[in-house]
Parts: C-alpha cells; sequence; structure tokens
C-alpha cells in the first residue's frame, strides 16, 4: 500500500551530533501518527527532513509518493506545516497576515482575503482578526500559525509540538481543532513531548529516543507492552520513605520507581487487587502510615519509563520559556 507519509533509514548528523539514526515511520492516509519524544530525540530534524526543509544523510522519505529529496515542489504541493516556532509576523494583523501567506501561495488578491475570512472564523480570530498579532495569547498565536499552514488546502499535515506551552485550556482547543482536520481526512504528523497528547490524539504512537524509534504502536498496546498495572503509594513522612520502598519490593513484577521529593512510590504489580492488599498490609506491619494509595492501569509515562529508563517530560516550563524568547530574539 502507498503511506500518507513514508521514511525509510533517516539518517542526519549535525557535526558530532547523531540527530537520527535510521528512523522508519509509516503514516495512512487520513490518520493521525504522533511521534513522541523528550527534547532532542530528533522529532523536529525528521519534520524537517520529511517537509523538505533539510536534506538527510542517508535514507528516504515519500510524501503521497512523492520523494522529499528529488520531487520536493511536488511535496510542497500537498503540505502544510505548523513548526515549532511561529511562523507569523508580530507587526502584521491576522488577517494580513493569513492574506500574506495566500499570496504566497499564488491566490488571487480575492481569493487569498476569502480564505483568510474562512480560516479566521474557524479558528475563532474573527474579533481579533485587524488586531496587530503582539497582543494575540499563545493559544491564538498557535491557531492562526496552524491557519496559515492551511492556507493551500494540504493533504498531509505536520504538525511540530502544536501545544508546548500552552495553558490547559488553549491545549484542550488546540485539539479540538485537530480532531476537526483529521475528521475531514486530513493526514497527520504530530510531534509532542506530551504523553497525554499523544494518547488523545494519535492512533498510532512512534517512540524516538536518541535518534531512534524505541517502540510503535497504539496506545493501548504501548501499554500491555510494560504489562500489568501500577500501585502508586504515597506515604506520610518522608522518613519511612526507603523502609517503605524495601517493604513493597517483594511484591512488585518489575522494578519499584520512586520519587522521595513527592513520597511517591510506583510498584509494578500482576496480580491486581491482590498486590494491592498485601501492599496495604506491608505498610501496617512496618508502621508506616500511608497518605494515599491506588491501583492503576499503565500510562504511557510507565511506557517510556520502562523502555528508556527516563521520564518524556523532562523539561520544565520555565526551561521551554528561555527557549522560545531566545528564539524570538533571532
Ligand atoms: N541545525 C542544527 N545544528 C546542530 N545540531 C542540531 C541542529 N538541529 C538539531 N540539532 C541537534 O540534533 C538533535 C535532535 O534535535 P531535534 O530534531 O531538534 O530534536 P527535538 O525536536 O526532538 O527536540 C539535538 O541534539 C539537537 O541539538
Ligand atoms: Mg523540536
Amino acid at each position: 500500500m502507498t503511506y500518507a507519509i513514508q521514511a525509510q533509514g533517516l539518517v542526519k548528523h549535525f557535526g558530532e551530533v547523531k540527530a537520527l539514526n535510521g528512523v522508519d515511520l509509516e503514516v495512512e492516509q487520513g490518520t493521525v501518527v504522533g511521534l513522541l519524544g523528550p527534547n532532542g530525540s530528533g522529532k523536529t530534524t525528521t519534520v524537517r527532513i520529511l517537509s523538505t526543509l533539510l536534506q538527510a544523510d542517508s535514507g528516504s522519505g515519500t510524501i503521497g509518493g512523492f520523494d522529499v529529496a528529488t520531487q520536493p515542489d511536488q511535496v510542497r504541493e500537498v503540505i502544510g506545516l505548523t513548526g515549532q516556532y511561529s511562523a507569523v509576523d508580530q507587526y502584521l494583523t491576522g488577517r494580513e497576515n493569513l492574506e500574506l501567506f495566500g499570496r504566497l501561495f499564488h491566490l488571487s488578491k480575492k481569493d487569498a482575503v476569502s480564505r483568510a475570512d474562512e480560516l479566521l472564523a474557524r479558528f475563532d480570530l474573527t474579533d481579533a482578526a485587524d488586531r496587530g498579532i503582539k497582543g494575540y495569547s499563545g493559544g491564538m498565536r498557535r491557531r492562526l500559525d496552524l491557519a496559515a499552514s492551511l492556507i493551500g488546502r494540504p493533504s498531509v499535515l505536520f504538525l511540530d509540538e502544536p501545544t508546548t506551552g500552552l495553558d490547559p485550556r488553549s491545549r484542550q482547543g488546540m485539539w479540538e481543532v485537530i480532531q476537526g482536520l483529521v475528521a475531514e481526512g486530513t493526514t497527520v504528523l504530530l510531534t509532542t513531548q506530551y504523553l497525554e497528547e499523544a494518547d488523545q490524539l494519535a492512533s498510532r504512537i512512534v517512540v524516538l529516543d536518541h535518534g531512534s524509534v524505541i517502540a510503535q504502536g497504539t496506545s493501548d498496546q504501548l501499554k500491555s507492552q510494560v504489562g500489568g498495572d501500577r500501585i502508586e503509594l504515597v506515604v506520610n513522612a518522608s522518613s519511612d520513605f526507603d523502609r517503605a520502598v524495601a517493604a513493597v519490593t517483594p511484591i512488585a513484577s518489575g522494578a519499584v520507581t520512586s520519587t522521595q521529593v513527592e513520597r511517591r512510590i510506583v510498584v509494578p504489580v500482576s496480580t491486581g487487587s491482590t498486590a494491592l492488599v498485601q501492599a496495604v498490609r506491608a505498610m501496617d506491619e512496618s508502621g508506616i502510615g500511608i497518605e494515599d494509595i491506588a491501583l492503576r492501569r499503565p500510562t504511557l509515562d510507565d511506557v517510556f519509563l520502562s523502555l528508556t529508563g527516563h521520564a518524556a517530560e523532562e523539561e520544565t516550563a520555565t526551561s521551554t520559556k528561555s527557549r522560545r524568547s531566545r528564539a524570538g530574539r533571532k
């Protein structure tokens, strides 16, 4: 079958840095694939190669059957790209930005105007259309960015971290917009550091770490790969923490993970509620007070942790902010 997006063995080095070490990727037409990975794992590099902005050292990619290296013009005809950093002009209004993009796409003046109107309405920006976008919120900017990437009615859309840095409400709004596009048949490759975002939007998830695909499948498949349930336990006193970890270790079916500051212990178990009872009893016998204890299904967080030994969302809000202001200054 022909995939809307296909990559084979993509390798890209930047000097000493191995950004991609042979990435394979397939996206069926009309579906969303989430490319999930922490900062520096190679998500943007993959997107830039597949959207013809960067040449791979080796490997190949096709979009709708067109080769990204040898048929870049045909590829650009069918794709839209919303980058990690805003592509719109700070000093123009929302409407002016969209009309400008329309002219870049060789629409007539009249068509550019009506396409801009249509997109402003669709992304709930009509009221703000004639204001300079300097005054737009982060969520409004991202919606305008996405609107700009839709000017040419792309059938394949790349969204590079579309909600990084947004507050929860704007993120939810962005998710709805993306779901709307997919309902219309657009194929989407979405990169994200947020497990929940991949879970919500993507029918398949490809997990990237240090430039290599380390796992892929549906969210459920990935979760069942780590197997079993998790007991999540918070002890009352940090002085009890080490003893608590030791007390639950015999119950665990895999590696126990814990964060001392939160006094939280996560115990993978294979016997569900029986294990929960055992954990409560173990705490009781050791005289350790419990603030909270629950049995839960594995999350994508657990998947990431068990695959890589580190968490996916390592970046803090502050470092995201400093990256963005750096990008804004260039
Ligand atoms: N133009 C570049 N020059 C040098 N190194 C780069 C360049 N672009 C990306 N890298 C490096 O390649 C790796 C992957 O980067 P990137 O694809 O941006 O990751 P992600 O988007 O997942 O955060 C990182 O180590 C990054 O520092
Ligand atoms: Mg990136």
